[in-house]
């Protein structure tokens, strides 16, 4: 299958280089998308959401293996009510839609993060959705919901440590792949590529065990305006990179 897109350098055959196994993506900038617009900063997350599953199938459509969407972060609860209203109204309305919308490309939903923070509702949703797509065998799309990584791996260091007590294991056993079977992506590769819109160079709290050797392209462009010829180049950026992952 071939896929064309142009990037910065030049127009290229997507299927010519190696696409990342596994890509993480901070769809940054909604509200300064809708503030630039005049609107509400909720029509800049319905605009992002609507973008979310564009380039989700298209990531399933070029070969993707796994793609991570930061939706939503243990942090982001910090913002107004109003915001954090609509943001679950549309998370719930995207989610019911995304079972049926990504089921011709068997994509399998997971999602990380604590669910225990979200509504009835929300809650039930999301475990329907992982429970009826899990059978799938296509791209796996973890998805980010009250997801923090800082939160995360202390998360696995209290199951480690509650192990240890208990004297199930010594904490001479605790090797790195222990700690990552205990994080929310357990046996699944760490991210090769991971992506910000916007323009910022921060890493936001995402990833943070699994980002150890991720290579990461930052894109001025707002997330609502994140195309799949930008997903395009920045995988031809990506492809172009020397991993060495600490050799030489
Ligand atoms: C960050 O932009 C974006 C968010 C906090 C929300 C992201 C949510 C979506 C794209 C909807 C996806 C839906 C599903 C079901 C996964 P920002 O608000 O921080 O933008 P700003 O930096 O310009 O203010």
């Amino acid at each position: 299958m071939a896929f064309f897109g142009k990037s910065k350098d030049s127009e290229f055959d997507i299927s010519s280089v190696t696409v990342p196994t596994h890509i993480g993506i901070i769809m940054d900038g909604n509200g300064r998308w809708a503030k630039k617009r005049g609107l509400p900063r909720s029509a800049g997350h319905k605009a992002g959401g609507k973008n979310f599953r564009t380039i989700t199938r298209y990531c399933s459509d070029i070969g993707v293996k796994y793609l991570t969407v930061y939706a939503f972060s243990t942090e982001n609860w910090k913002r107004p009510q109003d915001e954090i209203s609509a943001l679950m109204l549309l998370f719930k309305s995207y989610l019911e839609e995304a079972l049926n919308d990504f089921q011709d490309d068997s994509i399998v939903v997971k999602f990380i993060g604590d669910k225990s923070r979200f509504d009835k509702e929300l809650r039930e949703l999301m475990i329907r959705t992982e429970e009826g797509s899990a059978h799938r065998d296509g791209m796996v799309l973890n998805i980010a919901m009250n997801y923090g990584s800082r939160d995360e791996i202390v998360r696995a260091a209290r199951t480690l440590a509650q192990k240890a007590l208990d004297n199930k294991i010594s904490p001479d056993d605790i090797t790195e792949q222990m700690f990552a079977d205990n994080l929310y992506t357990k046996g699944q590769p760490d991210p090769d590529l991971i992506i910000r819109p916007s323009g910022e160079y921060r890493i936001s709290n995402f990833l943070l065990w699994q980002c150890a050797y991720s290579e990461f392209v930052i894109m001025d462009k707002l997330w609502p305006d994140f195309t799949k010829e930008d997903l395009n180049s920045a995988i031809l950026e990506f492809a172009k990179r020397s991993r060495r992952f600490g050799g030489v």
